[in-house]
């Protein structure tokens, strides 16, 4: 067995089924110990959003925490981002100019205060209406020349953030800055926002058989051999993957 970098969604991918999850744990913690395996969780809830989930769930303690769609990054139990990754978001950034664009819209629907975060804003946006509306966003916001992308995930969470910025590019600088290379680093998800963890590099990717059409649609689209479908869901569809790729036995 080799140490690897473990990087994971927190709803509907790590979390969902609790006795899977108590099984992965207790596996990755064992990993970390021997191996020194480094476990990252990449989610787009908030810090307070995520403490919210600390209350709900058992997770065990992350090496380095992704927030906010990558926005944010805590390095080994920091309660404060780190600041050089912040000063890579920030060029061009103009949250107000997105926050007044976005206004134009009634179809956007603003999220709750605690969601809305220095280099994030987002709102809900209906399913059926995301298709038309988004390239419309898209056009009014590239008539600033922002340094801002949209990221739409579970056919209503609509997140605009810095275009250097997703849960993808924040894994790259973890495995950079730790030094592990492609091969020895998995990624996990199930949804719209986890697309860039999968589509940055040619990571070894797990997507559970619970994942949603907006990312198997974009798997299908995509297809590629260090990625893999697993057919359980939750924690279980990621042990199987683990396997698959020889990181568990
Ligand atoms: C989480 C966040 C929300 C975001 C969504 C998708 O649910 O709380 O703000 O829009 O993830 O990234
Ligand atoms: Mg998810």
């Amino acid at each position: 067995m080799v140490r690897f970098l473990f990087v994971t969604d927190l709803d509907n991918t790590l979390v969902g089924d609790d006795q899977a999850l108590a099984e992965l744990n207790n596996r990755l913690q064992r990993h970390r110990q021997e191996y020194g395996t480094k476990i990252v969780y990449a989610t787009g809830r908030s810090p307070v959003l995520y403490r919210k989930l600390l209350e709900e769930k058992q997770l065990l303690s992350p090496d380095a925490l992704v927030l906010s769609v990558g926005t944010e990054i805590y390095l080994d139990g920091s309660d404060t981002p780190d600041l050089s990754w912040q000063q890579l978001l920030s060029p061009g950034w103009n949250r107000e100019q997105a926050l007044s664009t976005a206004k134009q819209f009634r179809e956007l629907v603003r999220q709750p205060e605690s969601e809305q975060r220095p280099f994030k804003v987002s709102f809900f946006l209906a399913k059926d209406t995301a298709a038309r509306v988004i390239p419309q966003l898209e056009a009014e916001l590239g008539k600033f020349k922002l340094n801002v992308k949209i990221i739409y995930s579970s056919g209503i969470d609509l997140d605009i953030v810095p275009r250097s910025s997703d849960k993808g590019q924040a894994m790259q600088f973890l495995r950079q800055r730790w030094e592990f290379a492609a091969e020895r680093t998995v990624v996990c998800g199930d949804s719209g926002n986890d697309i860039a963890l999968f589509a940055v590099g040619n990571e070894r990717g797990i997507i559970v058989g619970n994942a949603l059409p907006e990312l198997r649609q974009w798997h299908n689209e995509n297809p590629a051999p260090y990625r893999y479908l697993a057919q359980k869901f939750y924690a279980g569809g990621i042990i199987e993957g683990l396997k698959y790729f020889g990181f568990l036995e």
